[in-house]
């Protein structure tokens, strides 16, 4: 089996399902009991976040666990509409974030917020400037993809931070739920207020991740009950999947030590050997990229027809987002880069993982040198 699907989800770290099982099993108790079974829970989910909280150099007092990229997504987002509504109604995102985001901005526009919806140049990039001429005086949120989950292509973050540092009224946050232990995102220079983490896209456990906020910064909660997550998340506490995911974290950021290079060489090699077959569009522009996304078109061909094909062989690799692959419309991503529909209708995802090797980056690559033209040949 050859799995190019790792921005879908990643196989979790065989270490991170034995922590999971095993603090399942001895930390059963509820954190918020006072006998010593819930005391001892207690202690350990603030270990796992003294544990993520120093591998992000930030304090364990920001960090909040949640179900993963969509809810921490949807947290950030509404919760700092509905906490900023008395100073302003004004959001700006991009057109080309993640549906756990757009939707989340959607559902604000029905309630009377207003959104700006910036369009990337035909890198698939939005600019600081973008950023800068969009703000107004009731502008409280700007909130960008860090690494698109579609392209690969990474938004000049950094920069709309050092931006909106002018602007002390706005927040900014940050979708990085591909961006994990893939493409740096440095959090202690506090430019940045709010980023989505998601465990299962870095080896973790689906159902598990996390947001940093930023100490002092105030969020509404969406969910209301015994307020666990200092009353941000009511709900009892996952600590065995805060195990997993603290885990799953320090193991992935240390093949981003051993590993990236390599992971970026593999993902070159992809590049390369995909632009020479005739017929293929390359998407994912090399230097502005992640290095573990591919993405590209068959202009001619319905993207189904290669994907059947690669599991028939196999070979796991996916259309655009997982959440939205079912649905037959064109890539909104691509589209916003002005691609034209074809490219946007005919395009495929491969995406590796520290785990994906040597050998199967070229099987994969020559099945694709064989099958494409053998496809195209029956669709003339
Ligand atoms: C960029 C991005 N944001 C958010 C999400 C949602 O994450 P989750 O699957 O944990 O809800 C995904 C999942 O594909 C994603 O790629």
């Amino acid at each position: 089996m050859i799995y190019l699907d790792n921005s879908a989800t990643t196989r979790p770290f065989m270490e991170v399902v034995d922590s999971y099982t095993k603090a399942s099993l001895t930390f059963f108790g509820n954190p918020s009991s006072l006998h010593r079974m819930g005391t001892e829970a207690e202690q350990l989910l603030l270990k796992t976040k003294e544990q993520i909280a120093g591998i992000l150099g930030i304090s364990s007092s920001e960090i909040i666990y949640t179900s993963g990229g969509t809810e921490g997504n949807n947290l950030a987002i509404k919760g700092t509409a509905y906490q900023l509504k008395g100073r302003g109604t004004h959001l700006i995102t991009t057109a080309v974030e993640h549906a756990s985001t757009i939707e989340a901005f959607r559902s604000l526009e029905a309630e009377g917020f207003k959104v700006t919806y910036l369009k990337p140049g035909p890198t698939g990039q939005v600019t600081a400037e973008q950023v800068k001429a969009a703000l107004t005086n009731q502008t409280i949120l700007v909130s960008i993809i860090h690494v698109n989950n579609e392209t690969g292509i990474i938004m000049p973050v950094e920069g709309i931070g050092e931006l909106l540092k002018g602007y002390p009224k706005v927040r900014f946050h940050i979708d990085h739920v591909q961006g994990a232990t893939k493409v740096p995102l440095r959090l202690a220079h506090g430019l940045i207020d709010l980023v989505t983490f998601s465990s299962h896209k870095f080896h973790g456990l689906k159902g598990t991740g996390f947001i940093y906020k930023k100490d002092g910064l105030r969020l509404t909660p969406l969910f209301h009950g015994g307020g666990q997550e200092g009353a941000l998340r009511s709900g009892t506490e996952n600590v065995a999947g805060a195990v997993a995911t603290a885990k799953a974290l320090r193991m992935a950021m240390e093949l981003y030590e051993e590993r990236h290079d390599k992971l970026l060489h593999l993902r070159n090699q992809l590049l390369e050997g995909l632009s020479e077959i005739e017929g293929v569009v390359i998407n994912t522009p090399k230097e502005l990229a992640a290095p573990h996304i591919v993405n590209f078109s068959i202009p001619k061909m319905k993207p189904e027809v290669i994907i059947q094909a690669l599991s028939k062989r196999d070979i796991h690799v996916s259309t655009k987002s997982a959440c939205s692959t079912k649905r037959s419309e064109p890539s909104h991503v691509l589209l916003a880069m002005g691609v034209g529909k074809e490219r946007a209708n005919s395009a495929i995802r491969l995406s590796l993982s520290y785990l994906t090797t040597e050998d199967e980056v070229s099987k994969a690559l020559q099945e694709l040198q064989h099958l494409i033209p053998e496809l195209l040949e029956v669709v003339k």
